[in-house]
């Protein structure tokens, strides 16, 4: 067993703390209440190599592993978890799922300007009423001559007005239910095809997230990627994928707030010496450095067996699991260290408590995960 990072990786945590620090952090509270998304800042990420991280460099990747993802993952999420989730989608969602299903020419069109970060990706799976039960869409794709005609709506779509390129699931067939759901690669801006309402939530206020409706959208038949009825397994195996991801960003949002109640804790005086000085702050510190450590366990091990090419269903619905409940944790005891400062925007912890729910909601709610777990426990 080995637990040290490699120099590679130690480059990739040195590069993505400095970038979390140097161009996240200045103006991650005016996005927040602005609810704006971070296009310079995403475009930055992608010049230096973090929206195709896994990606063959043949196909303008990174050509790094699954653990140097998950790293660059955690730093960029202490500090804006808006701009990771981007990152998160286009890597895991969109870019892997490509360059391990799409065709030559497919890759060669859509996957190089997505993993070299010049475009940005989204997954229109979730649907009106297709959330947790992802096989019941309802959007249908029709053959028609050499193309497909799509006609539906999806909701919850992260990058949904920002992207370029989406990757839209739709059925094919309704008789073969979620054996007749297939994945189709859609461009902005095709006839019938636009945005609609962007969410105001409660956290990760500067990500993009809204929902798409498509009336009759022409869609070559070239742009499906693998057969049809081949959708439902992209989504699954993606996803998979995906919540290594979603656990690395709680894993980062827990560590963020961390790191702020730790230096905190050591300036604030109460009592006439350091809050870090009493004990009752002291084990707040203790459960919450233990409870990130069991994560980071958890979320490093999930990216090592995709990395030995081992199944890592299972390991990546725990780790999303148990690092998004840390998350919860941590950010709201980060808010407790923090007093009243803790209430405020300019401290961060009250945003990254906000931010942290999210991640036991989408790519699977906490609920979701029990299922994936309990499923391979009783297989
Ligand atoms: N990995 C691989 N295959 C899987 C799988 C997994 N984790 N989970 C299910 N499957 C396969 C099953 O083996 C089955 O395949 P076969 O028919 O070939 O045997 C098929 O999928 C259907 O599975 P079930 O029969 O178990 O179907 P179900 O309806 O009972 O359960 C589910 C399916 C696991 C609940 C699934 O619908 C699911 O994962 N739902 C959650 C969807 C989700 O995560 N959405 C997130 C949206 S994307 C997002 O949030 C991105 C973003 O913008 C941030």
């Amino acid at each position: 067993m080995q637990f040290e990072l490699t120099e590679e990786q130690l480059a990739v945590q040195a590069a993505a703390r400095d970038f979390a620090k140097n161009e996240l952090l200045p103006g991650v509270i005016q996005r927040d209440i602005e609810s704006r998304f971070p296009a310079e800042e995403i475009k930055k990420m992608g010049e230096l190599g973090f929206m195709g991280m896994m990606i063959d460099p043949k196909y303008d990747g990174g050509g790094m592993d699954a653990l140097s993802y998950v790293i660059a993952m955690e730093e960029l999420s202490k500090i804006d978890a808006s701009a990771s989730v981007a990152m998160s989608v286009n890597n895991s969602l969109v870019c892997w799922g490509m360059e391990n299903y799409a065709s030559e020419n497919q890759k060669e069109k859509y996957l190089k300007p997505l993993a070299s970060g010049q475009k940005l990706g989204a997954f229109a799976l979730s649907e009106p009423e297709a959330g947790s039960d992802a096989t019941s869409q309802k959007t249908e794709a029709r053959l028609d001559g050499d193309h497909y005609v799509i006609n539906g709506t999806k909701n919850w779509i992260t990058n949904g007005s920002k992207a370029d390129t989406y990757l839209v699931f739709a059925q094919t067939d309704h008789s073969k239910g979620h054996k007749g759901i297939s994945v189709f690669i859609v461009e902005k801006g095709w006839d019938g095809f636009t945005s609609g309402h962007k969410e105001d939530k409660l956290g990760i206020r500067a990500s993009d997230t809204t929902s798409l409706m498509f009336t009759d959208v022409k869609v070559p038949v070239e742009n499906r990627i693998g057969e049809e009825g081949f959708g439902f397994k992209y989504a699954m195996e993606t996803l998979n994928g995906g919540r290594i991801g979603i656990a690395a960003q709680a894993l980062g949002i827990a560590a963020g707030a961390y790191e702020f109640a730790l230096a905190y804790a050591k300036e604030r005086k109460t009592f006439g010496k350091p809050i870090s000085q009493h004990q009752a702050i002291q084990f707040k510190l203790a459960d919450m450095a233990t409870t990130i450590e069991a994560a980071r366990l958890l979320v490093y091990k999930a990216a090592w067996l995709k990395d030995q090419g081992k199944d890592y269903a299972q390991a990546s619905a725990m780790a999303k699991l148990y690092a998004s409940q840390v998350a919860m944790d941590v950010s709201i005891e980060a808010v407790q260290i923090h007093g009243g400062y803790g209430y405020v925007r300019e401290y961060h912890v009250e945003r990254l408590m906000r931010d942290a729910k999210i991640t036991q909601i989408y790519e699977g709610t906490s609920e979701i995960q029990k299922i994936v777990i309990s499923r391979g426990l009783l297989r």
